[in-house]
């Protein structure tokens, strides 16, 4: 699927771009695409990577461009332990950009190539994801261990089944967010009989509380007009209901029913300034030994996020001639803070926009 559409003359146009938050992890890619001896490639922040695992085990994430000249390391070789350049023969140890060889070197030279660094972020394996830490463009090199922990799927019990989803989006990271968040979309565009439909709409009171760099609709009964929810509730117990938003792009949700548990991370990452792709990884150990949960559930979540997907797909059409837009109380009040506390971190000011918890009401 094109993340951008062609004008009649060929030239691609796209939409608006969004400010991008740098210092923080993103998920570049499934692990499981990774293969031994091989070289892959991602895009995150409009940052070409090139991604492998060594032999002993390691991910790295490197800007996929040689620092001579500038062809992609990814066209080059891997052989566990060392990217060489197809151009030159620089051979780069992967996890910390350093150059090891530069075979052109000769008797006369004083290079010392142990000097020379490829760009190399942080990357680590969580929950099937190569996370990788993008800092401020010209931060310079990273001491290790000087960035925050990978976020990680929440887990309550070792017994678990868990899925993933992934759609690209063709919209900046900022739509992809507040759709996410948008309570008000629900009975459009996630229309079925087995979530809801626009007959079962009706006025909802929620319960927020500011969290650090975030907002956290408040434990709460989830909606008692959708399928999968009712289902949860044959265990006869209270379901609880917990879901956080934090920046830069995560949004977590707990659902809880005395030891059965379902938990969900969706991630919306900038692939570029002006499209983003957005990430669930669930587990849970609900229904845990029933045969066909786990097909069943990724059908249903598949279609959930495609429909999600097709909508964006469509407003991107519309956001490409830049209309002026608006947000409205209370539905939009979660867009309004995610932009609120997305400026405080690029100014650096760290101010929240609740001061304290808030009840939103709207219709869905
Ligand atoms: S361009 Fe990579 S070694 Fe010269
Ligand atoms: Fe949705």
């Amino acid at each position: 699927m094109p993340l951008v559409t062609t004008t009649e003359t060929g030239v691609p146009i796209q939409g608006p771009s969004a400010t991008l938050i740098y210092d923080d992890w993103y998920p570049a890619l499934r692990t499981d695409t990774l293969r031994r001896g091989k070289l892959a490639t991602a895009m995150l922040l409009g940052i070409p990577l090139v991604v492998g695992r060594k032999s002993d085990g390691q991910l790295f994430a490197m800007r996929d461009s040689c620092p001579h000249r500038g062809i992609p390391l990814s066209v080059g070789w891997f052989d566990g332990k060392h990217v060489t350049c197809r151009y030159h023969g620089w051979e780069f140890e992967p996890c910390s950009g350093q150059c090891a060889v530069i075979p052109s070197l000769s008797s006369h030279d004083h290079l010392d190539a142990t000097k020379i660094y490829a760009t190399a972020y942080p990357c680590e394996e969580r929950d099937g994801h190569a996370w990788v830490y993008i800092p401020s463009p010209g931060s310079g090199r990273l001491a290790p261990g000087a960035h925050p922990p990978v976020p990680e799927l929440k887990k309550f019990g070792p017994r678990y089944r868990s899925a993933f989803l992934t759609a690209d989006l063709p919209c900046n990271v900022d739509h992809g967010i507040i759709g996410l968040m948008d309570p008000a979309h629900g009975p459009f565009v996630h229309q079925a009989w087995w979530w809801r439909t626009r007959g079962s709409i009706r006025e909802k009171t929620k319960r927020f509380e500011p969290i650090p760099e975030g907002f956290r609709m408040s434990a709460h009964a989830p909606s008692g007009n959708s399928a999968p929810y009712k289902l949860l509730g044959v265990y006869g117990q209270a379901v609880e209901t917990t879901i956080d938003f934090v920046l830069p792009n995560r949004r977590t949700e707990v659902i809880r029913c005395g030891d059965k548990w379902f938990s969900s991370l969706t991630t919306v990452t900038p692939v570029t300034a002006s499209t983003c792709r957005i990430d669930v990884v669930a587990a849970w150990n609900v229904f845990y030994h029933v045969p066909f949960v786990l097909p069943i559930a990724k059908f249903f979540g598949a279609k959930f996020v495609r429909q999600d997907q097709v909508t964006m797909i469509q407003q991107a059409e519309g956001l490409k001639h830049n209309p002026s837009l608006m947000l409205i109380d209370d539905a939009d009040k979660p867009a309004k803070w995610y932009f609120a506390l997305k400026q405080a971190r690029l100014d650096g000011t760290g101010k929240h926009p609740m001061d304290g918890p808030a009840e939103l009401h709207w219709r869905s």
